[in-house]
């Protein structure tokens, strides 16, 4: 199992295990608040906008260009920023902190 932590706006840390699937898709399965996922993981919402931890950004990767003019369309977007339906979950994110962005 791969711990994924998820920073919720109330400051609130959540420690979530998974194997497989999405960070939208355990994010959403643990009702974790601001990750809406409305349109099911195909990179045509931005409801799953989070910030990667800085140190763990090399770890994640960088976004597609389909997912970057998905962001350009969000509020809060910084140079952390990612979709996260667009993350698969694999034990090289170990421990990975991500935050969710407002908006
Ligand atoms: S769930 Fe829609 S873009 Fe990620």
């Amino acid at each position: 199992m791969t711990q994924i932590i998820f920073i919720t706006a109330d400051e609130q840390e959540h420690v979530l295990e998974a194997d497989s699937g999405s960070l939208m898709e355990l994010a959403v399965a643990n009702n974790i608040a601001g990750i809406d996922g409305d349109c099911g993981g195909v990179c045509s919402c931005a409801t799953c906008h989070v910030h990667i931890a800085p140190e763990d950004k090399a770890r994640v990767g960088e976004a597609s260009e389909i997912e970057a003019d998905m962001l350009e369309l969000a509020e809060n977007v910084t140079e952390n920023s990612r979709l996260c339906c667009q993350i698969a979950i694999s034990d090289k994110l170990e421990g990975i902190r991500v935050t969710v962005a407002e908006g």
